[in-house]
Order: C-alpha cells, then structure tokens, then sequence
C-alpha cells in the first residue's frame, strides 16, 4: 500500500518551511553561523526528537519553532532549508507543493525580507530544474503580531508579489488569542494591489468553526489550513461542499499538539461524504514526525480508503491547487 500511495500524483498546501527544519540541520546552521542556541533548548538531535513527542498545544510548540528558526541567517541557509524539504517531498512521491515561511520570524531578528525570499526562490527554481516538482510560495502573517505589523510586511513584500516570486498570503501563529477578523485590512490591501493574488487563512485547529465563517468572509480567503472544527457547523459544511473550498488538513499535527489523541478521531471521513474538499498535508513535519507520505500513511491505516476514494483525494488536492490549467492537466 505504501507503494500504491507513494505513486500517487500529491500536491502538498500545508507545510511551512521553518517547520521543515530538521534537527541535524538545526545544528549545523547554529555552528556553521555561530548562533548560541537557549540553555533550555534541547541539546541534542535525541534531546530534540523526545521534546518533539510532548507538545502541550500549538503555543507550546511555537514557542519552540521560533527559537529553532534563529539558526536561519544567510541566504544559503534558507536555500539549504527549502531544497532539502523538496528533495524530501519529491522522494515521497509529492509533485507540486505550497509552501509557507514567516518573513517576520526573520525580520524581527534583523534578517532582511530578501534574503529570506532570494533563498527560497532559487531552491523553488532548482527544485523544478533537478527533480521536476513545481512550487510556490506562500507569505504568512503571524498573528500574534499587530496588523499594521502585517501591513508593514504586506509593503516589503509588494515587490516579490509584482514579480510573480510570491504567489499567495496565509495567516498563522496563535489562532484563539488573535481571530481572523483583526487582518481583514490586510488582506484587503494586498488583494486590491494584486488581484491575482491567492489567499488562505489558519483557522479552525484550536479556533472554533466561527474562525473559519470569518476567515472566508472577512479575509476572503478561497481555501482553509486545517478548519478540522468545521465538522461543528453543518452549514458551514454545506458551504464549504457547494463551493469547494479546500480544507488544507495536516493529520499528524493534530495528534501532536493534542487536537485530537488519534488520527482516527478527525472527521476525515466525514468531510470525503459530505463532498467537503480536503489535502493530507505535513505542516511542521521536522517537528512532527512525519512528511506527506507518512501523513497519507496514518490516514490510510485509520480510514482505509479505496483507491477510487484516494483517486478522488488526489484529484480534489490537484483541482484545489494554485498551479495553471496547464499543470493541473498534467498532474491529472
Ligand atoms: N498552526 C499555526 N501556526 C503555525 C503552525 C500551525 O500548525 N505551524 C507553524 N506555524
Ligand atoms: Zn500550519
């Protein structure tokens, strides 16, 4: 069955690149820029993995993902980051990817935003070139942030967005604390410069399904990262089936920052009958143990899907990504 699912054509929209941070090369980047990590930060690649396996929730979690980014400085390390995350995604059968980064992660340390995107723009080039995987990036806003924060960025950003180099916004961090609504001048701001600019949002993973309603209609976002707690408002489902908007899932995750104890427990089968469009996605997966074939993995075993129900998993992941007709018919 592996097999079966490695072969199958993935498109991964849920996976952020300081997430896919491995331990090894956490390491390397703290000697190689002599960064003295925290005295409490684990020690060791053992030490890290056994921190990884007890998230209390999502701010337990990034409060370790910020620290580990602060290896992170030259352009290098950035292109080192992301083409060793393509590499592993094109290894595990993953053809087009989405990916996320934080630009103020990076910024507030005093990495300049072009560093940051120079990087990751020449590992997306090379990634096409040498494994023939398509990408794009994905800017994200954290929400813990101000909004005129979110708009300072939005305004670096613009000339990355003009090029075609930035291809969509997305909203993470903190979801409870900070709802989607305090961002909808950014959004707004963004979308009235470049219209063609995608947009999506976390929401619903620790926010209730309101996060999600608000997410659509006041961000305007065409897609949800996460949105388990859809699943609570029937309307909502309804919705999101009438108008096919794709639920970026990321199952592995959900286990290890305590939204749910067991992948069997997502509403995962709920969502395929309710005609609700889902991703399997990794999204922090050097923090979570697993990348997108693992992910399809755990949802396998848990749901045992028949391959005309992983046809049309695939195809909806396809259909719902950001990439032209062109490439989508080739995918198909
Ligand atoms: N949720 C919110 N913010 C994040 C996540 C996540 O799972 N991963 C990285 N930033
Ligand atoms: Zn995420």
């Amino acid at each position: 069955m592996t097999e079966f699912l490695r072969e199958l054509p993935k498109c991964e929209h849920h996976v952020h690149l300081e997430g896919t941070l491995e331990p090894s090369l956490l390491f390397q980047l703290a000697e190689r820029n002599n960064i003295t990590l925290p005295s409490n930060f684990p020690a060791s690649v053992a030490a890290c993995n056994e921190r990884y396996n007890n998230f209390a929730d999502l701010q337990d979690f990034l409060d370790h993902y910020y620290v580990g980014m602060s290896v992170l400085i030259k352009e290098d390390d950035f292109y080192d980051l992301a083409m060793e995350y393509f590499k592993r995604a094109h290894a595990d059968g993953c053809v087009h990817s989405e990916v996320f980064f934080d630009p103020q992660g990076h910024v507030e340390r005093g990495i300049p935003i072009h560093t940051v995107v120079s990087g990751f723009e020449r590992a997306c080039k090379d990634a096409n070139e040498k494994l023939g995987t398509t990408n794009k990036l994905i800017m994200c806003l954290l929400r813990h942030l101000p909004a005129a924060d979110g708009l300072q960025t939005i305004a670096s950003a613009a000339p990355y967005y003009q090029a075609g180099v930035i291809h969509g916004l997305g909203l993470d961090s903190a979801e409870k604390p900070f709802p989607p609504e305090l961002f909808t001048d950014c959004y707004k701001t963004l979308k009235d410069q470049f219209p063609h600019v995608n947009l999506t949002a976390h929401a619903g993973e620790e926010g209730d399904h309101t996060y999600v309603t608000n997410s659509l209609n006041k961000l305007n976002v065409t897609r949800i990262d996460h949105g388990v707690n859809s699943q609570h408002s029937d309307e909502l489902m309804a919705h999101l089936a009438e108008n096919q908007v794709m639920l970026s899932l990321c199952p592995m995750s959900n286990v290890k920052l305590q939204v749910v104890k067991d992948v069997s427990e997502l509403p995962i089968r709920k969502f395929l009958d309710a005609g609700v469009p889902f991703s399997i996605n990794s999204d922090d997966p050097a923090y979570f143990g697993g990348y997108i074939l693992d992910n399809y993995i755990h949802v396998h075993t848990r749901f045992g899907f028949t391959p005309k129900e992983w046809t049309k998993v695939v195809l909806n992941g396809i259909n719902g990504s950001w990439c032209d007709e062109h490439r989508k018919a080739e995918l198909r």
